[in-house]
């Protein structure tokens, strides 16, 4: 699915309005933080406080959440590998915009796939993809179970449910690992905040 085209006759074109004279005038780079991590692992609740410090600090950000995506752009996909894949193809290629657009884009899906996760980092220049691994063991997710989802899984009324009976495949060499089973929200965002600054992407305090 992911290698198909069948648009022909298209021509890029190029803005005179590029990704430096948007960073310019933010006054910061963009970048794609990619989080990932099984279903309760605190993925949106991080992305959503890093954002909410980054707007003190007038940064231009966006969020795309895994739960709000699948109402729309991604309405007509499951839980299927295959349908996992598209999932994480288009947000990739919306991510990508979001950097063009010179905003610091942070993505909170779930991810299980080492491969599909690579291709997003493969889309964009090394250094854009930040990926960020909220570790959470399985039984804290499944005790929190905000959704009430893990308990449907177990009773058999969700089938491919990640971490029960569908793969999650740990980052490998995640640029950051917050352990969000045991951090606490605020040290998880500073660490965030942190590969931010040290990465170049926002001015130092
Ligand atoms: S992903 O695997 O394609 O990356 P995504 O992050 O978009 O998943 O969506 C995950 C969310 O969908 C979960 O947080 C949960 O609320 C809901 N969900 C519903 N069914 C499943 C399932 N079978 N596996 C995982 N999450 C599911």
């Amino acid at each position: 699915m992911s290698e198909k085209k069948i648009s022909s006759n298209v021509v890029w074109h190029h803005a005179t309005i590029d990704r430096r004279r948007r960073e310019a005038l933010n006054g910061h780079k963009s970048v794609i933080l990619w989080f990932t991590g099984l279903s309760g692992s605190g993925k949106s609740t991080l992305a959503h406080a890093v954002e909410e410090r980054l707007y003190d600090m007038k940064c231009r950000t966006f969020v795309l959440d895994g739960d709000n995506i699948r109402h729309g752009l991604c309405g007509d996909l499951g839980f299927s590998d295959a349908d996992r894949e598209e999932n994480i193809r288009r947000i990739g290629e919306v991510a990508k915009l979001f950097l063009e657009a010179g905003v610091i884009t942070l993505t909170a899906f779930i991810s299980p796939f080492r491969a599909d996760r690579e291709r997003v980092r493969n889309l964009v220049l090394h250094g854009d993809f930040l990926e960020i691994y909220c570790k959470c063991p399985l039984e804290i997710c499944e005790q929190r179970d905000v959704k009430g989802l893990y308990k449907k899984a177990r009773a058999g009324e969700i089938k491919a449910f990640t971490g029960i009976d569908s793969p999650y495949e740990e980052p490998l060499t995640p640029e950051l690992t917050v352990e969000t089973g045991r951090e606490s929200l605020e040290e998880s965002t500073e660490k965030v905040i942190g590969l931010l600054r040290e990465r170049g992407i926002i001015p130092d305090a």
